[in-house]
């Protein structure tokens, strides 16, 4: 592993974390594989050679309870799910180089041949535990197929996680007060030997791979508590017949075993890599270059998974003698109106949903990368949806394409002959730089941002230069300014490119370019675009009020309807339909407060957060914003300007005078083209207002 920044001269893979092949995919899902992909674009775009592979999840419980439930059989369960999903991803244009599956030939035969190196080399050794059994159904109970009590948080958990509290992959027979999902009858515990990977042994290379490991903090802090806390050794058989056989068949006792899900699973990895090097030749792409020798390997997972991406996965990654990953992003998770995204609710937004309501992908993308990028939670809902939609791509890049290129079109049939300003030609490439940090950084709202601001720039430069008052008497400088804000719409149509792939594209053709956008890099964004192009038109599309109360009105009846469901399912005895994919968020039991944060943060990070005692001055609604208002905020150095979502929720005549709380260096934004330059601390759906309550003078830094 290497630190030396992006784009190296080695080959990169970027991977996504696998969908468990179980159920219908959800913005849940999305947000990481949009997100992964987004990222490995903005690789390409540096340069770098890259792929992006991943694969369906088929084996283990999540998949096999599932299929029970339908009574049909796991292998055709999943494959159909896979199918579903090899055709979903496209249409949100997620390009996967390769997507495989852990139940094909190159899976199972690349784990097998990892679980033996690893046995030869020492790593494996078998032990007596005891494991959870069901007399009635008369079988063991791995994973999914029990639940119980966390022994560490004391949270509602699964046999294996505890998916609702603490986060922590539990080992089989941890799982307190365990009742079977089959029957609802306690389970009981029976003696078994299975096969253990001696993770503990790995202690020291984890706590130095860490040190070096890239990405988002939160994959590096947590694994870093659970070593200090001791590391155990790792189940990795189940007695199952669904999943790849343990290698040479059997145990003492002569009963076939299968592999843990969660070994095959992440060696999917490896094996997609492996197919795509295949498919395009390893001249092209040596996968034995990237995961036994030099290569760049990045993996996007979902916060859930980081005990298994940081902990086992590299170490059975250095037990096999593979390369170890060199950065890890986990995202943070989805709520949908402020509330836990539950796919048992329905309430979660489904990828089929916003296909059908006819939505361009490239607008979903924008929004989740630009809320969320690699690691933030991000809060869905059709009202955000709409202001970042109609703010920043109608209003401020769609409004920026459009308008220089129709005022280019109609006066020079495209580019005007002139050259780049000075001004101009550094701004753009100010933004390059922005960019090739935020990608180093694996900070994707940076890359968006730095797009939008050049666009917002773009805007303001055409404003205040007024070519259309300068073609008459001076058609020079007309020319002069044109010829900038062309340039200006070719370099944000590349540097929004990994986020919105096909409305680049449409640019792209628009201004006369030949071939993919996807193909440029960033220095692109300063060559000449050709001297003719045709009529543009308008790419991006206002959604409108009335659609947006729509929807929500559909998305609120549709979790009612689920709650009136469930309370009368609730009636029944046993849980068996809590066993969801994974659902990034779900908080079933906790009421709707938004969960806490396992992730500690240092002083110092606080210390970043620059929070004044303010007080507002002025407040009016915003035209056009159904929820916003435009706030002056008095902060004793100088008044701010910032936009608020509370034109709804308060009383705006009566906030002037009101002491309030503000985060004052937050990045600028610009909202339905309202500047806003700090954020007003408020709790809660209602926006309750922080202020203080002694003598805090305005201005006071809140510590
Ligand atoms: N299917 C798992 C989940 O949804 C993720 C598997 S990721 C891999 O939680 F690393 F194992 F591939
Ligand atoms: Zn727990």
């Amino acid at each position: 592993m290497s630190t030396d920044e992006f784009p190296t001269d080695r080959p990169a893979v970027v991977t996504c974390g696998l969908p468990y092949a179980n159920g219908d995919l959800h913005i849940g899902h999305l947000r990481g594989y949009i997100g992964a992909d987004a990222f490995n674009r903005s690789l390409e775009t540096l340069g770098q050679e890259t792929a992006y592979v991943c694969g369906s999840d088929m084996h283990g419980t999540p998949v096999a309870v599932n299929a029970e439930q339908e009574g049909v059989d796991p292998a055709d369960f999943a494959l159909d799910w896979h199918r579903q999903y090899e055709e979903t991803f496209p249409k949100f244009n997620v390009d996967f180089d390769n997507y495989g599956h852990t139940h094909d030939e190159t899976n199972t035969e690349l784990t097998q041949e990892i679980v033996r190196t690893l046995d030869e080399a020492g790593h494996i050794y078998e032990k007596e535990i005891q494991v959870a059994y069901d007399p009635d159904a008369d079988q063991y109970l791995p994973d999914r197929y029990v639940v119980g009590t966390c022994p560490y948080c004391g949270e509602k958990a699964r046999g294996d996680e505890c998916d609702e509290g603490c986060q922590r992959h539990l080992e089989p027979g941890e799982v307190e007060n365990p009742e079977s999902t089959i029957t609802g009858n306690p389970a009981e515990y029976r003696q078994r030997a299975h096969k253990f990977f001696e993770v503990s042994a790995f202690t020291d290379y984890l706590t130095e791979f860490l040190d070096g490991l890239e990405g988002t903090s939160n994959a590096r802090n947590q694994p870093r508590q659970w070593i200090e806390d001791g590391l155990q050794d790792w189940c990795i058989t189940r007695d199952m017949d669904w999943g790849i056989d343990y290698p040479n068949g059997a145990d003492s006792d002569g009963d076939d075993l299968v592999l843990y899900v969660w070994v095959d699973a992440p060696i999917e990895y490896i094996a997609s890599t492996k197919q795509y090097s295949e498919r395009v030749g390893t001249d092209e792409y040596d996968w034995e270059r990237v995961w036994k020798d030099d290569g760049d390997i990045v993996h996007v997972i979902g916060r859930d998974i980081i005990q298994h991406h940081a902990i086992f996965w590299p170490a059975m990654l250095e037990g096999a003698g593979y390369n170890a990953p060199r950065g890890i992003a986990a995202t943070g998770f989805i709520t949908i109106n402020g509330k836990g995204l539950s796919t048992s609710r329905n309430r979660a937004i489904w990828a089929k949903e916003y296909l059908d309501e006819g939505f361009h992908p490239d607008l979903l993308r924008y929004y989740l990368t630009t809320t969320g990028g690699l690691q933030q939670d991000v809060d869905f809902s059709w009202e955000a949806f709409q202001e970042k939609v109609n703010g920043e791509l109608v209003g401020t890049v769609g409004n920026f394409w459009y308008r220089s290129l129709l005022f280019a079109y109609r006066n020079y049939e495209g580019t005007p002959e002139a050259d780049v300003s000075e001004e101009v030609h550094e701004r753009i490439e100010g933004a390059i730089g922005e960019t090739r940090e935020a990608v180093n950084d694996y900070d994707l709202r940076g890359v968006g941002h730095a797009a939008t601001r050049l666009a917002q720039f773009g805007n303001e430069y055409i404003q205040g230069n007024e070519p259309w008052k300068l073609t008459d008497e001076e058609p020079e400088r007309a020319a002069q300014v044109i010829r900038d804000c062309v340039q200006l719409a070719k370099a944000v149509g590349v540097l929004l490119e990994p986020i919105t792939p096909d409305k680049s594209q449409l640019l792209w053709e628009q201004i006369g370019e030949d071939g993919e956008v996807a193909d440029a890099h960033l220095e692109d964004a300063l060559e000449a675009p050709p001297r003719t192009f045709d009529e543009p038109g308008e790419l991006f599309e206002k959604i409108e009020d009335e659609r947006v109360e729509e929807l929500t009105r559909k998305l609120e009846e549709r979790v009612e309807a689920a709650a009136d469901d469930e309370d009368e399912s609730d009636e029944g005895e046993t849980e068996t339909d809590d066993t969801d994919a994974d659902e990034s968020g779900d908080m079933t039991d906790t009421g709707d407060l938004e969960p806490l944060l396992e992730d500690r943060i240092g002083f110092e990070d606080f210390q970043e957060l620059d929070i004044r005692v303010g007080r507002i001055e002025s407040a009016e609604g915003i035209e056009g914003a159904d929820d916003l208002a435009k706030l002056e905020v008095d902060i004793g150095f100088e008044t701010r300007q910032v936009v608020a979502g509370i034109k709804q929720l308060h009383d705006l005549d009566e906030l002037p005078g009101t002491n309030c709380v503000l985060l004052a260096n937050m990045e600028p934004a610009e909202l339905f083209g309202v500047e806003s330059n700090g954020m007003i601390l408020a709790a809660g759906e209602e926006a309750d207002l922080l202020t203080t309550h002694g003598d805090a003078e305005i201005g006071e830094k809140i510590k």
